[in-house]
């Protein structure tokens, strides 16, 4: 199936350097075409140009689609979620606004833990029903990779129930998913934390990767969490099986998870608001992509990640939504990209590509997604009729979007 896209306003998030990823003065720069068309070839991108040199006739399309004048943009890659969650956790939110913080909530045996306590209560079924609506809200929001975290199991079976329910959303989604075990998200209710962390490196990791869930490996390494020292014996114990970190750090205090991370080669280190000028040289030189989530900082009132000063440092920064019950429950990539611009003083084409061809490579994808490049797969979506791409983060809760194609196909 030959599906031509016409009548583009603007074609943007074009690449053909085949580069994996953008850092410092590169993410200025988001390619484009004016009045083009885009032609797809089955699930990839198979060629672009401008409207004004395009021979229809030539072009052997089975099915052509009138953009009416809007823009195209390759869909949101979203490197950090916890969408395979339980009810929900607006009880604590009132409690926030009534002056606990995050690590006090914690600290009485709620937040992760309640999320945790209810999770074990529902059948896989209800876990995957639950998980796929936030999925298909995602995807109808423009996103077309996520990454799934588990880390509300907290005990080997429900971690794997997690694991297993990503698995199934793999397989019935038309999103790309990659998931990854976050086991060492808090300590179960029922172990010590030696005991805990003893159990996730003897018991959890050799069985997730036996059983081939997840490609990454998390740790919430902060304080109140897990030290770096434990960080690095999980982490070890991940890289037996193949699983590249990908790690919370420097969410509560500049904890050292930085540090750990670059050290056992992390594909991203994530949350950085409370990171210094020491871990952004930490950083440099590494594969490590620094990943903000300024819905979190937004939701729990924080310190937003110094994006403007890494990418200032010529080092690259994605974004990712972070939607989980706590601490973001959402995952509405254009208003990350609209935080990014607001509260990070990112321009729109940083933090269009951010949120693209970044953010992919921060879940392992760029080869394949995060811009448009021929023979990538055709993710992307066509927006109404808008006035620049400026437009986008500007209009920061104005709905955009039109039409949305995964693999090729039309999902909205
Ligand atoms: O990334 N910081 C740790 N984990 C999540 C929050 C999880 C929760 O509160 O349920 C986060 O913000
Ligand atoms: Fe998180």
């Amino acid at each position: 199936m030959r599906t031509l896209i016409k009548n583009i306003k603007t074609l943007a998030g074009i690449s053909t350097e085949r580069k994996l990823r953008l850092q410092g003065a590169e993410m200025a720069h988001l390619g484009q075409i004016d009045d083009a068309w885009l032609l797809v070839d089955g699930e990839r991108i198979a060629s672009f140009g401008e409207m004004k040199a395009l021979q229809e006739a030539e072009i052997h399309a089975d099915r052509v689609v009138d953009a009416c004048g809007g823009t195209v943009l390759p869909s949101w890659c979203d490197p950090h979620t916890h969408i395979v969650y339980a009810g929900s956790r607006e009880g604590e939110f009132v409690d926030k606004i009534r002056g606990m913080s995050y690590e006090d909530i914690a600290k009485r045996g709620g937040g992760i833990l309640n999320s945790a306590d209810l999770l074990h209560t529902l059948s896989e079924e209800q876990l995957y029903e639950q998980a796929v609506k936030r999925a298909r809200e995602m995807i109808l929001k423009g996103t077309g990779c996520i990454e799934i975290k588990s880390g509300y199991g907290l005990n080997t079976a429900d971690e794997l129930k997690m694991l297993r329910v990503i698995k199934r959303m793999k397989e019935t989604l038309p999103v790309k998913i990659v998931a990854t075990f976050l086991g060492a998200h808090a300590v179960g209710r029922q172990y010590t934390q030696p005991e805990y962390v003893n159990l996730i490196i003897n018991e959890m990791i050799p069985e997730v990767g036996k059983q081939k869930l997840a490609e990454y490996i998390d740790v919430f390494c902060d304080t109140g969490f897990f030290t770096p020292e434990e960080t690095a014996r999980i982490l070890e114990a991940g890289a037996k099986w193949g699983m590249r970190p990908k790690i919370h750090a420097d969410e509560l205090a500049s904890s050292g998870g930085v540090e750990v991370g670059v050290a056992h080669n992390a594909l991203s280190v994530d949350h950085l608001e409370r990171m210094t000028e020491h871990q952004i040289e930490v950083l440099r030189g590494s594969e490590t992509m620094p990943t903000a989530l300024p819905g979190t900082s937004f939701f729990l009132n924080m310190p937003f990640a110094p994006a403007r000063k890494i990418i200032d440092a010529g080092l690259g920064v994605a974004v990712a939504s972070d939607y989980n019950p706590g601490s973001t429950p959402s995952g509405d990539m254009k208003f990350v990209v609209s935080l990014a611009c607001i509260k990070m003083r990112l321009l729109p084409e940083e933090a269009i590509n951010a949120a693209t061809i970044n953010s992919a490579y921060a879940m392992g994808l760029s080869e394949d997604y995060g811009s448009i490049e021929v023979g990538k797969v055709a993710n992307f979506f066509i927006t109404e009729p808008i006035p620049s791409i400026n437009f986008i983060p500007y209009a920061y809760t104005t709905p955009i979007i039109q039409k949305v194609f995964l693999r090729g196909e039309e999902v909205r």
